[in-house]
């Protein structure tokens, strides 16, 4: 007898081959690029807990910008960091904020790119929370759902008046996206997309980026509103609301740990899926590459195809730029 009869190995003997029943392309379309933006200029701000990302003042953004849309990455998603922070983080939708300006210059000067903002108070509230914090009697707190909702509606009309394309709101209030959706369409704003972070999980993998927007909770944490990291089932259902009021563009975050989830939303939904590589999935490679203990551009090539491979439409990662040189 002959055995094995089936020998998958055939197909994989040489390159060729191997591309030819290759499954899944990664592809520098499937990327966004994020950018932290700051008030000043020629500023160019060092994070060290995520090595190459930077704050940039809006001229600087401009400049990653054009890079982004040289390379051939087609979007972008901006975080604001505001030069004042109050409680209701009114930096954050005050005429002419941070975020709307960078908007308008990058509009200006470079053409082609889709222009995302993240919308969330966490950046522009002194206490580093989502929404608005309510103090309770004996010294516990809450954020406040519904008195957070129309804070974010304004700060997403803010965004789209300075011309963003497309808003998405990362807070994990209930509601948000049907808040959102309304404002944008009573101002004749229709026709703009929303990208949900519908799956978003309290997760320990956003310590670098909360350096980086230096937005980290000044008491207590956030899991009272993004989700309990061992939940599966929860994440359709979160999904399913954002979909229902209005979402189109669904996100998983963060990615690595939870490419079920990524899967399962794609499976039941056929929605674009979206998945955030987020700052300490970032971090991680990056600290072990400068030790030369793994090859970074195979480890991350590798790693974006997976996140696809699981589901992912579009992929939210501090690695585009880099990725978009090495594909
Ligand atoms: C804002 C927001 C966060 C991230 C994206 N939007 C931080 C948080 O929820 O604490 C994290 C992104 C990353 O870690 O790369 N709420």
């Amino acid at each position: 007898m002959r055995y094995p009869i089936y020998r998958p190995r055939r197909l994989r003997a040489n390159e060729n081959l191997r591309r030819m029943i290759r499954e899944t392309r990664l592809s520098t379309d499937d990327l966004i690029m994020p950018l932290f933006v700051r008030p000043g200029r020629g500023v160019r701000n060092k994070i060290s807990s995520m090595p190459g990302i930077f704050q940039l003042s809006v001229d600087e953004a401009v400049k990653e910008a054009r890079k982004a849309a040289d390379l051939g990455v087609p979007a972008i998603i901006l975080f604001g960091i505001p030069e004042a922070k109050d409680a209701r983080g009114t930096h954050g939708y005050k005429k002419d904020n941070i975020v709307a300006k960078a908007i308008r210059a990058i509009r200006d000067k470079v053409e082609d790119l889709v222009i995302v903002t993240d919308v969330c108070l966490c950046e522009y509230t002194d206490h580093g929370h989502c929404g608005v914090v309510r103090k309770e009697r004996g010294g516990g707190f809450s954020v406040d759902n519904d008195a957070t909702l129309e804070l974010l509606a304004k700060m997403a009309l803010s965004h789209v008046q300075a011309g963003a394309h497309m808003v998405a709101p990362s807070d994990m209030m209930d509601g948000r996206i049907g808040a959102v959706r309304a404002s944008l369409d009573d101002s004749g704003f229709e026709h703009i997309p929303i990208m949900a972070y519908a799956a978003k999980y309290a997760s320990a993998f956003y310590g670098p980026f909360r350096d980086a927007a230096e937005s980290p909770p000044q008491f207590g944490d956030r899991r009272s509103y993004q989700m309990d990291p061992p939940n599966s089932d929860e994440a359709l259902r979160e999904v399913a609301l954002d979909i229902e009021e209005g979402a189109d563009i669904v996100m998983v975050k963060p990615a690595l740990p939870y490419l079920d989830i990524i899967y399962r939303v794609k499976q039941e939904f056929g929605y674009p899926v979206a998945a955030y590589n987020v700052s300490g999935e970032y971090a991680m490679i990056k600290a072990a590459a400068a030790k030369g203990w793994v090859d970074e551009q195979k480890i991350v090539l590798e790693m974006l195809t997976g996140i696809k491979r699981a589901g992912a439409d579009i992929i939210l990662t501090y690695y585009a730029l880099e990725a978009a040189r090495w594909l």
